[in-house]
């Protein structure tokens, strides 16, 4: 049996079925936070209930009670519960730190005290926001093999007021080249959400290796895709802007649109997480879950009007936020060597079926000036 936490989310609702189709039974512990599931009970968590080898308990993990009834008789723990929005942990400081690193703590130390002597193996969903800015060359060694990888700073307040949107050199203040972030760059979060993910990455690793359990650490990119939440204004571009392209409205692009991503269709997620568990030897490593491919925002957002049919309506505003980062895209390769995955949904087909889906559900508030508003007032913005 595997445990999914926080599998009533938007990964696990991919996750768990395949999981299923493949043969396991599954255990979700999930807590139903309000701020994703809105008003319960929901008829959208049908397919939790009602489907047969899954068995859903409503609990927490920063609950010793609800956690160790619910890895009785399990082998594998697929730990997703978490609080997610970047911005929002900024301010929501105790709250992320309780239910990301306490909720783990309290997993690690009741197997780490043998609470479950069934369990063999541990998996993480981790974030490449523990990278920060992620990779760099300089801009003049790009193209050589062997130039210096740099991790460069945050970008300041003053440059981003400057329109100084490409970091620089921390030591020369050269221009810097993105290339695709490796798992053994250097960490350094730049949000209380991010560093929340890697301090579970170390409760996990250093708590699996003493214990002997094996371990995984997804480091997932931006998961898009059928299912994730359309209400909550904190996480997902995409569900931000389809929200406006359904009410006619404009899509404000930051910065000068060019900042990328990595966008990674969910169920190339679910695929990695499940050759994870059922990987004859626990990768016992870090793992980067993306596409590979960087997308600015202009091009995600053009992309996105093209997958709802209607026409590219966008402004470049040159407004930011403190704490975005400039470029992102994942080095892919120890997910094709470690777990034989190539993604399978590009970003055409993965577009036009989030569309779809996004088609079929009710049309949400445009609550992206609140939470611009909030951001504003914190002085996150500008
Ligand atoms: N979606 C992404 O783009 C992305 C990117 C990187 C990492 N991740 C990580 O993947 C995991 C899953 O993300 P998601 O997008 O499915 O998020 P989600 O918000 O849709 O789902 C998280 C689930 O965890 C549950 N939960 C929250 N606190 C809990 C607690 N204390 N006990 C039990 N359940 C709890 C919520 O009710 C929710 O169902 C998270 O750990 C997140 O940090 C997601």
């Amino acid at each position: 049996m595997i445990l999914v936490t926080g599998g009533a989310g938007f990964i696990g609702s991919h996750l768990v079925p395949q999981l299923v189709a493949r043969g396991h039974y599954v255990r979700v512990l999930d807590v139903l936070s309000a701020q994703i599931h809105g008003m319960l009970p929901s008829p959208s968590l049908d397919w939790l209930t009602q489907t047969q080898n899954v068995d859903f308990r409503r609990g927490s993990v920063t609950s010793e009670a609800d956690l160790r009834a619910a890895l009785d008789g399990v082998t594998s723990v697929i730990h997703l519960a978490a609080e997610t929005g970047t911005g929002q942990s900024m301010y929501e400081i105790d709250r992320y730190c309780r239910e990301n690193v306490q909720g783990t703590a309290r997993l690690m130390h009741l197997l780490a005290n043998g609470a479950a002597t069934t369990v063999r193996r541990v998996l993480l969903a981790s974030s490449r926001s523990v990278y920060g800015e992620g990779a760099y060359v300089d801009s003049d060694a790009a193209e050589t093999e062997r130039a210096t990888r740099i991790t460069p700073a945050s970008r300041s307040a003053e440059a981003l007021r400057a329109r100084k949107w490409e970091p620089t050199c921390p030591e020369t203040g050269k221009a810097l080249t993105a290339v695709p972030t490796r798992e053994d760059d250097r960490t350094a979060p730049a949000s209380i959400y991010a560093a929340t993910k890697l301090m579970q990455e170390d409760l996990v690793r250093i708590g699996c290796d003493s214990a002997g359990l094996g371990h995984a650490i997804l480091r997932l990119q931006n998961v898009y895709g059928e299912g994730q939440s359309l209400n909550n204004p904190y996480t997902g571009i995409l569900s931000i802007f389809s929200t406006r392209i359904r009410r006619g409205l404009e899509l404000p692009i930051f910065e000068d649109g060019l900042e990328s991503r990595d966008f990674v269709h969910v169920s190339d997620v679910a695929a990695a997480f499940a050759a994870a568990a059922e990987a004859e030897a626990a990768p016992n490593t870090v793992i980067n879950v993306g596409s590979g491919r960087a997308t600015s925002v202009i091009d995600i957002a053009k992309a996105l009007c093209r997958a709802f049919n209607e026409p590219e309506n966008l402004t470049v505003t040159g407004q930011f936020r403190l704490g975005d980062i400039r470029h992102n895209v994942a080095d892919v390769g120890r997910l094709r060597d470690r777990l034989g995955l190539t993604p399978q949904v590009g970003l055409d087909e993965g577009l036009r079926r989030f569309a779809q889906w996004v088609s079929t559900q009710p049309l949400p508030e445009d609550r992206l000036g609140e939470a611009n508003a909030e951001l504003a007032k914190r002085k996150m913005m500008g």
